[in-house]
């Protein structure tokens, strides 16, 4: 039995941050967002809305457009950094709830950005072994719940939202997850860091007086090693599977920075039309900007079934991974 991407949902808040808004809140201009990252806008969720409520929206368009009851998904996995609770319960365990689905594994993943790649690797691998049939992933982020407002080079980045999938079963190559490769090097955990509120900083007056409990990251360093690595990646997963860069009908990139996808792109000879473009409308959206790639581009009628879409996806711990994936959804 072979493994297939048999549906795409997304879901954005409605409340829009555009760069003029943040010429009021840090010293920055639109010019300098557009041209450093290419980001335009980024949606906020509401502050009762919680990384579950986001990944709920996405999770029930994906079931429909699956076309399966509820009651036939048998596992949930939740891509995210920013989880409704801290240890327990699992943001998984909320969404299976609000969705009216009991008896079900259900468990969250943190891989940062290469969250939602890391979901569809454990999913092809449940589905294919016969574990599971139908695997609801999802990658949801309220990032806006760790992001320093006062931090000029990180906030102006970042945005939530919420992708969900239904990975399924088929006995056709032709409509099948291909491969999907993950990795990791912790020896730059310090790229992109919480450093307050887990177990070596638990939450303290300390943690909150020095601004820990936000995300910190190292922008120049991260942007070199996510270029590099990026490609390699692309390189490699194509590679080993025959294929190149004229197989490929969509390039779906982690959606980080416009420089860091057009340089990735000109290294693979990846023509414009064929790359995914979202980060203008939503900025880095972590576990969430893959699937909300994908969506946007299924609903804008550009992605068909059957197309072969590409993923590469780099992010905190350093972990990145890479897909060759049928979009098989009917
Ligand atoms: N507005 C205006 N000026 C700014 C801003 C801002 N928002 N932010 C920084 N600057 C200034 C800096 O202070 C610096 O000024 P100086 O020259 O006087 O010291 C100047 O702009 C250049 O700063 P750099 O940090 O060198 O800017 P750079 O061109 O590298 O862009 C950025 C910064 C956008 C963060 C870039 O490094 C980047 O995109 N890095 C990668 C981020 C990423 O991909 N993360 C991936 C994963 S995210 C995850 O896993 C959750």
């Amino acid at each position: 039995m072979l493994a297939s991407f048999k549906s795409i949902g997304a879901y954005t808040p409605s409340r829009a941050l555009t760069n003029k808004d943040f010429e009021k809140i840090v010293d920055t201009s639109d010019e300098w967002i557009k041209q450093r990252t290419g980001i335009e806008n980024r949606y906020i969720a509401a502050d009762d809305q919680s990384t579950s409520d986001l990944a709920y929206e996405a999770a029930k368009v994906a079931i429909e457009r699956s076309g399966l009851e509820h009651s036939e998904i048998d596992a949930i996995i939740c891509a995210t950094i920013t989880p409704d609770f801290f240890c327990m319960p699992s943001t998984a365990c909320v969404i299976a709830d609000k969705l009216g689905i009991s008896h079900v594994t259900a468990f969250d993943i943190s891989a940062a950005c290469s969250g939602f790649v890391y979901a569809l690797n454990i999913a092809k691998a449940f589905v294919e072994s016969g574990i599971k049939k139908n695997v609801l992933i999802i990658g949801a982020e309220k990032l806006s719940s760790i992001v320093d407002y006062q931090e000029r080079t990180t906030c102006i980045l970042f945005g939530d939202g919420a992708g969900a999938a239904i990975i399924g079963t088929t006995d056709k190559k032709e409509e099948s997850i291909l491969d999907v490769h993950t990795s990791a090097d912790g020896s730059f955990q310090d790229f992109l860091i919480t450093p307050g509120g887990g177990s070596t900083n638990p939450c303290s007056q300390k943690v909150l007086d020095e601004r820990l409990q936000f995300m910190k990251m190292k922008g120049n360093e991260t942007f070199k090693v996510a270029v590099n690595t990026l490609t390699k990646d692309v390189k490699n997963i194509l590679e080993k599977n025959n294929m190149t860069s004229e197989d490929i009908d969509f390039f779906i990139p982690h959606q980080a920075n416009f420089r860091i996808i057009d340089a990735v792109g000109k290294k693979l000879n990846f023509p414009t039309e064929k790359i995914v473009l979202t980060v203008a409308k939503y900025g880095n959206t972590s576990a969430a900007s893959i699937p909300m790639a994908i969506n946007d581009w299924y609903e804008s009628g550009k992605l068909k079934t059957g197309n072969l879409m590409l993923l590469d996806t780099f992010g905190g711990g350093l972990t990145w991974g890479s897909a060759l994936a049928h979009f098989n959804q009917k």
